[in-house]
């Protein structure tokens, strides 16, 4: 069972193709990679998973309870500004996250600079790229390593 979970919002399927002047070149698959790499390498695992859809991610949060989740990496992309729900389910598990943004969210529409998420979330990293998601893994496992001491 993985300790980490990383959870990603509606059309991070599409990084790598979609809007590279925003989000960059790398595709999801190199950056989860990498965030598999980087969790073996302190002897932990991480399950990943995508979602177009907000239920399946409510759902993916509901499931992580029943498997050991300890901490949950996020970026819910769009659903960042619209979703009660995926909020309400983060609430509802209890599982601490840390917020994810590839672009700076606080530097485009104005729309973008309110999220559902960030006053609930352990913190908040946006606008570093992929870098984003490994600052977010080194963060959760130390936090591991000093909870487990
Ligand atoms: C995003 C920022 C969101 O505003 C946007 O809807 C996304 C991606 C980011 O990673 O920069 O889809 O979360």
């Amino acid at each position: 069972m993985a300790a980490i979970l990383v959870l990603n919002g509606p059309n991070l399927n599409l990084l790598g193709s979609r809007e590279p002047g925003i989000y960059g070149n790398t595709r999801l698959a190199d950056i989860e990679l990498n965030l598999r790499t980087q969790a073996a390498m302190a002897s932990q695992s991480i399950d990943t998973f995508q979602s177009n859809h907000e239920g399946e991610l409510v759902e993916r949060v509901h499931n992580a309870i029943n498997e050991g989740t300890r901490y949950i990496i996020i970026n819910p992309a769009a659903f960042t500004h619209t979703s009660v729900a995926l909020r309400d389910a983060l609430l509802a598990v209890g599982i601490p996250f840390v917020e994810v943004h590839l672009s700076n969210v606080h530097s485009r529409e104005a729309f973008r600079q309110h999220s559902y998420l960030s006053d609930k979330a352990i913190g908040v990293i946006t606008g570093l790229g992929p870098l984003g998601y490994e600052l977010a893994l080194e963060y959760v496992l130390r936090q591991l390593a000093a909870d487990n001491k």
